[in-house]
């Protein structure tokens, strides 16, 4: 079956098997900055984004993205690189595997917060909001620091911890 998907405001128009996952179709079409790690929805390394809510392409059918519009890291790349550069600063990239996935839920959150027009939130609701984005290096630590410069770069105060 053929399905029309916009990827990063580009249209690829492709036959495709309807088993197949995002994840493939994405990969197979040069979006390599989709990662593939649990494949069980369990580690956020795949997230994308579907009309510009998080998803996580291992376990979203290619079909479901029939006619919408996804967004890959390498359609963010002025946000991506702003936000790796915080993480790097605080030391939270350590094999770097899981920061595609992350910063991937890190943009969704600060355009959720922004179009609530939200000014203050709290370490709390970045963990919930990152709960689903697993790292095996560090302790998450880093990458709250990071996230609180990032966050008061976009005016958005982050309250609570340390
Ligand atoms: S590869 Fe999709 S959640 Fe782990
Ligand atoms: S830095 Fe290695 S998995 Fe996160």
């Amino acid at each position: 079956m053929e399905i029309r998907v916009k990827v990063n405001k580009k249209m690829i128009i492709r036959e495709i098997s309807p088993d197949m996952m995002l994840i493939d179709f994405l990969r197979e079409n040069g979006y390599t900055s989709v990662k593939r790690g649990c494949e069980t929805s369990n580690c956020g390394l795949c997230t994308v984004h579907l009309n510009g809510k998080p998803v996580l392409s291992c376990s979203t059918p290619a079909l479901r993205a029939d006619g919408q519009q996804v967004t890959t890291l390498e359609g963010m790349q002025k946000d991506a690189t702003q936000i790796g550069a915080y993480i790097a600063d605080e030391g939270a990239e350590q094999c770097g595997y899981c920061s595609p996935g992350f910063i991937m839920n890190i943009i969704a959150m600060k355009n959720e917060w922004i179009a609530e027009e939200k000014t203050v939130a709290s370490e709390d609701d970045i963990l919930t909001y990152l709960a689903g984005n697993l790292c095996r290096c560090t302790g998450y630590m880093g990458h709250i620091r990071a996230l609180r410069k990032y966050f008061a770069a976009n005016n958005i105060e982050i309250t609570g911890g340390k």
